[in-house]
């Protein structure tokens, strides 16, 4: 079938890429050397499948063409660009991040630029396609899924290299949600393996945004949420890096907080005393309550928003009847 033919294309293309990154002067020196600095260690680097794709305009692409896959199946996974009767490859001169499915099967690519030049995407991922569908899919769920049921905790993170560095460190129940904003269909997949996520974004105001979104996604699915924050520029990669495992586990224990705790922090620990600053962060607080489908969960977290933002019960509980009775 035509899926088949895209499966079995991105999968040349994975064992391909690797074999670049190893095997090639190009890739030591410049793809291997990358992952090494970046603090991947070689079993790392391997069990990830990380690879390279060589700075030619078409290498990849003739390659794959004279190992008898079609054009139609190369453009369709996006790993080569036709224009104008060209081809290019897509991932030229990138480091190369294979997204995989639940069961393992090469889906699409993430593939990062080496330099730090600020003109030119970070990221190229591959488009959508009829097996890469960006929002049903999270990078490292291949990896982690044994160890979300056992920890009955998934960690959400925003980037490839937040996943592989947890992974090294000994952190292995974590995904990423990679490049899309947070997705339902996303959820859903985690919603399978555990009820209990906790939220580790970039420590900037990009990751405390996306932070704030994710909350009611995952509320919305009955699950619960806890959010960490990092310290101001730290990402879980370069936090992860600076600390052993030990360091890491007690930094995510005493610093992950339930869903109102954040709220409240961010929303309204710098305002205290202005009274439509709490008011706002009050009803955005129910607002999320009100997305919990379980009426004993939401009970207990109106107490503890009656606690933590001193406001009564009552009131609360008249709000959240207001806003349910809106939604219908
Ligand atoms: N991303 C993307 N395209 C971009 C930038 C980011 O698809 N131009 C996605 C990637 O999946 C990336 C994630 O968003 O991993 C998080 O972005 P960011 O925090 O900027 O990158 P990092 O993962 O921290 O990557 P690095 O440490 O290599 O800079
Ligand atoms: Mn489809
Ligand atoms: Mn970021
Ligand atoms: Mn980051
Ligand atoms: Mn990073």
């Amino acid at each position: 079938s035509e899926r088949e033919s895209l499966y079995l294309v991105s999968e040349f293309a994975n064992t391909y890429f690797q074999k670049i990154l190893f095997k090639t002067d190009q890739g030591k020196s410049i793809g291997l050397s990358y992952f090494k600095e970046r603090g991947f260690t070689q079993e790392t680097i391997e069990k990830f499948n990380l690879g390279y794709s060589l700075d030619e305009w078409q290498a990849f692409t003739d390659e794959a063409l004279k190992k008898g896959y079609n054009i139609e199946f190369l453009e369709k996974t996006g790993l080569t660009i036709v224009k104008d009767n060209k081809r290019f490859d897509r991932f030229k001169g990138r480091v190369m991040f294979p997204i995989k499915s639940m069961s393992g099967r090469v889906l699409g690519f993430g593939g990062r630029i080496l330099t730090n030049d600020k003109k030119a995407a970070k990221y190229v991922n591959s488009p959508e396609s009829d097996i890469y569908h960006k929002s049903n899919v999270l990078y490292g769920i291949y990896y982690a899924k044994q160890s979300i049921a056992k920890e009955d905790n998934c960690y959400l993170v925003e980037g490839y290299t937040d996943v592989i560095q947890l992974h090294q460190t000994g952190l292995t129940n974590v995904v990423s949600s990679s490049g899309t904003a947070l997705t339902s269909e996303q959820i859903r997949l985690i919603n399978r393996l555990t009820k209990n996520i906790t939220v580790l974004f970039d420590g900037d105001a990009a990751g405390m945004r996306a932070s704030l979104r994710g909350i009611d996604l995952i509320l919305e699915q009955g699950m619960n949420v806890k959010v960490c924050t990092f310290p101001e520029g730290e990402d879980p990669d370069s936090f992860a890096r600076k600390n052993t495992l030990e360091e890491l586990t007690i930094y995510l224990d005493e610093n992950a907080k339930d869903f109102i705790q954040f709220k409240a922090s961010v929303l309204f620990e710098e305002s205290k005393n202005d009274p439509i600053k709490k008011a706002d962060t009050v009803r955005d607080i129910v607002n999320s309550i009100a997305k919990i489908p379980d009426q004993i969960k939401r009970e207990i977290y109106i107490q503890e928003c009656s606690r933590i933002m001193d406001i009564s019960e009552s009131v609360l509980f008249s709000t959240l009847a207001q806003i349910n009775k809106k939604e219908l």
